[in-house]
């Protein structure tokens, strides 16, 4: 269940079928990155030994996580990074996506930490690939207007700097952003996510002002000398409701938002269809600020989950995947029906990934720089995770087809190594590979880890 159908006409049972381990992955090419990804607020903990970030400030708030936690300790990765990086080389990955933390780069010490990691990190023979920002915003640069403010764009591009300057010797690929449309909507439209602002519409100067951080950024870790550098965005497939010219429009304008206001800037150099007018300032200075935008990049990461179904605004706010969606939005989340849903009610739907890539480099073509899966996932309970199993393998081999329909992919990272805090849900999604006993700290791989560590095997035999 879950995994995509391979044809099988001679299914047998469907519990012979889930005890027997599916068939070895297609093979990949050498030198494909394989890794796993995790984020500094959500496992680092410490919380005493950096400056407060906006999500410390935001978890603070009552009703804002769902369980009422904090990631104060969450897996204490920052005491615990030894066994972690113990962890990743057992899995055999080639690759290790984290990302650094602004307010701990601010914090004394904290460079010193990622100095020490990322030395750990290449002597168990993986490549570190750090992310600069993972939604944690100092949050005194929040005070002085977040994201909100074009300073924070300034001020992100000298952080990258430092930190380029005292890593870059070791650290051969870099990624500036994840998710700026995830942070622009869930943390500044909606106010689900920290800094909990729900600006609606207004939140567009957010997503211009990722982007032209993004961008300095570029330009930042350029002139330190690195050669491999990209962004980490969230895509996937919009399905329309249904054929009705309303479900039709509100699907294309849901999918303007993810698949084209962050990529359309990156890889042409121009908003799509009227965005541009919306962002903050002059035209001459959005069409300045597109050409640092559009810095050329080696990579494009895109973090893959599900298909989403969009329709016709439904006139009242609806709660979906976590999220409450108010009902002045000019669209409205459906569920996507027959498929199974991990326990985020998120749907399994790896063809899914071949469609969003083929249409990726359909739409971008040439201009479309190699691309990296920096994050694919599912959040399941228990050790014997079966389904996190059903869900990698269908994704792999979905990933498999998509590149030999020409598109050029060159790594995954699982999200994610460990369970971790997943934002406003707390502690209770389990994304990891290795669970994560929230009371002992204790870390104990589950299937998925042995399986992946196996295929990982048999890929470089
Ligand atoms: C995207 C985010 O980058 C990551 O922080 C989050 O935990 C996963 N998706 C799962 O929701």
């Amino acid at each position: 269940p879950g995994a995509s159908a391979s044809g099988a006409s001679t299914d047998p049972a469907p519990a012979a079928r889930a005890a027997s381990p599916p068939p070895p992955l297609p093979r990949f090419p050498a030198g494909f990155l394989w890794g796993v990804s995790t984020s500094a607020h959500q496992i680092e903990g410490a919380a005493d030994t950096r400056e407060p970030s906006v999500w410390d400030a935001f978890t603070a708030g009552p009703g804002h996580v769902k369980d009422g936690t904090t990631a104060a300790v969450a897996c204490d990765h920052y005491h615990r990074h030894g066994e972690d990086v113990a962890l990743l080389r057992g899995l055999g990955v080639n690759a290790y996506r984290f990302s650094v933390s602004w307010p701990r780069v601010n914090s004394p010490g904290g460079l010193d930490f990622y100095d020490r990691l990322v030395d750990e990190v290449c002597a168990a023979g993986v490549r570190p690939v750090p992310t600069l920002f993972h939604w944690d915003l100092p949050l005194s640069v929040e005070e002085a207007g977040g994201w909100r403010a074009r300073e924070t764009a300034e001020r992100f591009a000298q952080y990258v700097a430092r930190v380029a300057g005292r890593l870059g010797d070791r650290v051969p690929t870099w990624l500036t952003l994840n998710e700026p449309a995830e942070h622009t909507l869930l943390g500044h439209a909606l106010g689900v996510h920290a800094p909990g602002h729900r600006l609606l519409f207004e939140a567009l100067p957010v997503a211009h002002h990722q982007l032209l951080a993004h961008g300095l950024a570029v330009r930042a870790l350029r002139a330190a000398g690195a050669r491999d550098v990209g962004i980490a965005n969230s895509h996937g497939p919009t399905w329309a409701a249904s054929e009705e010219p309303a479900d039709v429009e509100a699907a294309g304008f849901y999918d303007l938002l993810l698949n084209r206001l962050f990529a359309d800037p990156l890889l042409l150099g121009r908003y799509p269809d009227g965005l541009g007018e919306l962002m903050p300032g002059t035209e001459a200075e959005v069409e300045a600020d597109l050409k640092v935008i559009a810095e050329p990049l080696d990579r494009y990461g895109i973090n893959y989950y599900a298909p989403t179904r969009v329709g016709a605004p439904q006139g009242s706010a609806i709660e979906f995947g976590g999220v409450s969606m108010p009902a002045e939005l000019p669209f409205s989340v459906r569920p996507v029906e027959g498929r199974p849903v991990t326990d985020f009610g998120w749907p399994v739907v790896p063809e899914g990934l071949t469609e969003l890539l083929t249409a990726f480099r359909d739409r971008y073509g040439e201009r479309l720089p190699p691309v990296t899966i920096t994050e694919n996932g599912c959040a399941y309970e228990g050790l014997d995770d079966r389904e996190r199993i059903a869900y990698l393998d269908g994704h792999l081999r979905a990933l498999h087809a998509a590149m030999e329909a020409g598109v050029d992919v060159r790594g995954y990272f699982v999200w994610s190594l460990l369970d971790n805090f997943e934002w406003a849900e707390g502690y209770a999604r389990r994304f990891g590979l290795v669970h994560v006993d929230f009371a002992t700290l204790e870390r104990t791989p589950k299937a998925s880890y042995h399986w992946l560590r196996e295929a990982l095997r048999a890929q470089r035999g």
